[in-house]
């Protein structure tokens, strides 16, 4: 730990859902400092949370927030680094402030950019957890990515109906999964002993992902969970975990409680059990991952002020 006195974990996606969570069990722990960004002002966080604004939407407000960030830190490093934000939109036609399609820009690119920054304030021996899914997989997930076209997914030259808007999301998560690839192979990274983790919490019910807003997507969710219940059976990957559960696993990767096999990144929680499995095969392809780095790279631009 970079300060004796606190483990400082700074997190993004922690005011509802699986974050949550994870956040009240990290804020719990004696000993953890946790910085949150967050959207807007005023939000419900445990006691002793300070919480620092964050629109992964913008470009700009990631830029300020690592500044932020820096600033608190005073003479202390950053000992964990959770990524756990994102959106699930059901089309295409959201853009960011940058106008990057929305789920690409707030799911990866934001990130990406994020931990661009944030990676030289990072303790040696420092962990990094980035939330992941199984949606990146064809094999589990038929609307997963067989292939990865950063620049498409960026500017989509289709605004699309429902089944883009998944498509989309499960490419972002592939990018979230390639990403922590890139890190854990970076030189830097390896020599400063940074562990990364990249983390699919599976199916979890009660979070605000689906955005069930109207009283007709909300009655349609309450006839899909019981058929989920039986598909689940057979299918573990479509088998709905709890977000106190995925949560628990969220913090127990961050403290470094659990932790992958070494060589590897992944960790996948399977019917509330948490597993080791490999990713799909374009997640594992090194030219795929390569080419998202350098090309999510060119599109947040320079990461020196
Ligand atoms: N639920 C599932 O079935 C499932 C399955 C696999 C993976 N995951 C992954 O698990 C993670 C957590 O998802 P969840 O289900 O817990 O969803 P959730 O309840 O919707 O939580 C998403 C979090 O992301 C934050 N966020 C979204 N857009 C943001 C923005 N522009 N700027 C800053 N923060 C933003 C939200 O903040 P606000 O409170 O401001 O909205 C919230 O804290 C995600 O990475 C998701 O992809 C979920």
């Amino acid at each position: 730990m970079s300060d004796r006195a606190a483990r400082v974990i700074v997190m993004t996606g922690a005011t509802s859902g699986i974050g949550a969570q994870a956040l009240e069990r990290l804020a719990r722990e004696p000993g953890n400092r946790m910085l949150l960004g967050a959207r807007g002002t005023g939000r419900a966080v445990p006691a002793g949370v300070q919480t620092v604004p964050l629109d992964l939407a913008s470009l700009t407000s990631v830029r300020e927030f690592a500044q932020d960030v820096v600033r608190n830190l005073a003479r202390a490093r950053i000992d964990v680094l959770v990524l756990n934000a994102a959106v699930q939109a059901r089309h295409l036609d959201g853009r960011t402030a940058d106008g990057f399609e929305s789920t690409f820009g707030v799911n990866h690119l934001a990130h990406y950019l994020l931990v661009r920054l944030l990676l030289p304030y990072l303790s040696d021996g420092g962990r990094i957890v980035i939330t992941t899914s199984d949606t990146h997989d064809p094999a589990i997930i038929p609307f997963g990515p067989r292939h990865l076209d950063p620049a498409a997914l960026a500017h989509p030259a289709e605004r699309g109906a429902v089944a883009a808007g998944m498509r989309a999301y499960a490419a972002s998560k592939l990018c979230n999964l390639l990403t922590a690839r890139s890190l854990a192979a970076r030189d830097e990274v390896r020599a400063r002993r940074i562990q990364v983790v990249a983390y699919n919490p599976g199916l979890t019910g009660g979070t605000n992902l689906m955005q069930l807003s109207t009283r007709a997507q909300r009655a349609a969710s309450a006839v899909i969970r019981p058929a989920l219940t039986i598909i689940g059976r057979f299918r573990p990957a479509f088998a709905m975990g709890t977000p106190e559960r995925a949560g628990e696993v969220l913090a127990q990767l961050a403290t470094g409680e659990i932790a992958p096999p070494p060589e590897s990144v992944y960790v996948s929680l399977v019917r509330g059990e948490v597993t080791f499995p490999e990713p799909s095969a374009l997640a594992r392809d090194d030219a795929t991952r390569d080419d998202l780095w350098r090309r999510s790279q060119e599109l947040v631009g320079p990461l020196a002020p």
